[in-house]
């Protein structure tokens, strides 16, 4: 029994494995599943588990769904319409949303894999478009395959007249992912082409193809915008993707080692699962609106630095404990302090509770990368240090608070030459082919509908109109 409510009512579970009363079982290997490169969502086969849910007299059986990587669910479909019952759940700490075959990752355990690789391989050996790939259509690509989805790209790599206009009618003091998410809604005025409420396959190949060339193009803008500098348009003939962004970004020629660095970044923001922007993306595409007006919407939630902001928000906070001298112990006792409203950017992470593999891997590339252009940053001896200071420290080890992806890719970026407002759009640059490959998932799911939770009213009950004299 895991829980009881009152005498009468609970929730019990049942399990044939009599050593492990939680009903818990072995994760299946991939061996065992022969299933790691699923490219469709599927429907959760069911344990031999379930559970019992004893309410107000009646008796209603859960049963126990399970992922290939072992994870274990409680089919609550049925819940409301057998018992009137609704789940409350603040921030969706125990609701999984959807099924998906994309990403798996184990917080405890700090896995990330995209399609049953880890991340560790592929930021070692693979490039982002070969990602990008993976995760839209389920496999590597081979050699032909590669070729002909980085030339569908690459056919898309001129920007309308009236697109760029748009991102030069902007301050250039914009924030760009304000532009970025404004561009991307705009789309929606010039292809109309791409907004039938239900794509063909070739349509939605080619709208995400169009993305994934346009929104390297407009960050590439929206930078030169806020510059003050002339556009300088793709060259994709003759650079490749990371290349071509850089070259647009900077002009001129573009450094191998800054490229392959750029590379590894992408690939490690290539998606998470069902993060805040991610959901906000499925969730706004559950309507049926167009995928502009999907991906708009997952930039604008990943701007906020409890999310991809907080990567800006690092460098901010590195750049404030260095003007304040470089001491970060009094950081700490701020972070830890419940009535300054202080965190430490860059640490915690709602999944990960023991590390984050995408900052390990960020915090070797760093060192790597600086190493390689030569460049000396106190920065980086800051974030050391407060990394250091804060693991042994009892507040963040308690809570299991741990370095995120973002806590040095700021640092990285500003060794690429690229200024910190810029971070969270390289971030959005980065999940792109995440927030695609999830939306065509959804699409294409036969479980998928409209998102809507529910709630618990608390307001005032039944009251009368009064006349605004009587008030
Ligand atoms: N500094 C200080 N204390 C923290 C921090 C932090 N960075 N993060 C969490 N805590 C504390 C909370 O105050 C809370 O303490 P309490 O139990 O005494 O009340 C406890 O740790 C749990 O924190 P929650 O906010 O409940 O954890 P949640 O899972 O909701 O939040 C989040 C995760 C938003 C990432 C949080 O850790 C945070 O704000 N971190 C800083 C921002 C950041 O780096 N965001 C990027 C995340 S990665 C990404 O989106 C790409």
């Amino acid at each position: 029994m895991t829980h009881i409510t009152s005498d009468s009512n609970f929730i019990q579970f049942y399990s044939p494995y009599s050593d492990n009363p939680q009903g818990a079982r072995q994760a299946p290997t991939g061996a065992e599943t022969g299933e790691n490169t699923m490219t469709l969502a599927r429907k959760m086969p069911m344990t031999k588990n379930s559970a019992e849910l004893v309410y107000d007299g009646r008796s209603l059986e859960l049963p126990v769904l399970e992922g290939s990587e072992g994870e274990l669910a409680l089919d609550i479909n049925k819940l409301r319409q057998d018992t009137g019952l609704v789940t409350l759940d603040h921030g969706f700490m125990n609701t999984a949303s959807c099924t998906s075959a994309i990403t798996f990752l184990d917080g405890e355990r700090g896995i990330l894999r995209y399609r049953g690789y880890p991340i560790e391989e592929l930021a070692e050996k693979s490039n982002f478009i070969e990602v990008a790939y993976l995760l839209t259509y389920g496999d590597l690509p081979n050699s032909a395959q590669l070729k002909a989805y980085s030339e569908q790209i690459n056919s898309h790599s001129s920007t309308r007249a009236e697109l760029k206009n748009l991102i030069q009618s902007y301050p250039a003091d914009a924030h760009p992912m304000g532009v970025l998410s404004a561009v991307l809604s705009s789309m929606s005025a010039y292809y109309p082409e791409f907004l039938d409420q239900d794509l063909s396959k070739e349509k939605m190949d080619a709208v995400m193809s169009q993305l994934m060339a346009q929104v390297k193009n407009f960050s590439a803008y929206a930078y030169r915008v806020g510059q003050k500098k002339p556009l300088v348009d793709s060259n994709s003939s003759k650079y490749d993707y990371c290349s071509d962004f850089l070259h647009m970004m900077h002009g001129g020629e573009v450094d191998p080692e800054v490229a392959r660095a750029l590379n590894v970044l992408l690939i490690l923001h290539a998606d998470h699962e069902q993060n805040c922007s991610t959901s906000t993306v499925r969730l706004v595409g559950s309507s049926k609106a167009n995928l502009y007006a999907a991906i708009s919407a997952g930039v604008s939630a990943l701007w906020g630095p409890l999310h991809g902001g907080a990567n800006q928000a690092v460098i901010e906070m590195l750049q404030e404990i260095q003007a304040d001298g470089g001491g970060y112990k009094k950081f700490i006792a701020k972070a830890k302090d419940k009535n300054d409203g202080f965190r430490l950017m860059g640490f915690g992470h709602r999944v990960y509770k023991n590390f984050d593999p995408r900052a390990r891997i960020i915090k070797q590339a760093c060192d790597t990368i600086l190493a390689k252009l030569k460049i000396q940053d106190p920065l980086l001896d800051i974030a050391k240090g407060l990394e250091e200071e804060a693991l042994k420290d009892t507040y963040f080890v308690e809570r299991k608070l741990y370095p995120n992806v973002d806590f040095y890719s700021g640092i990285i970026y500003k060794a690429l030459n690229i200024p910190t407002n810029m971070f969270t759009v390289m971030f959005a640059l980065g999940r792109l082919p995440g927030w695609l490959a999830q939306w065509k998932e959804m699409v294409e799911s036969k479980d998928t509908k409209i998102g809507r939770p529910r709630q618990i009213y608390t307001g005032p009950i039944t009251r009368n109109y009064k006349a605004i004299h009587e008030r």
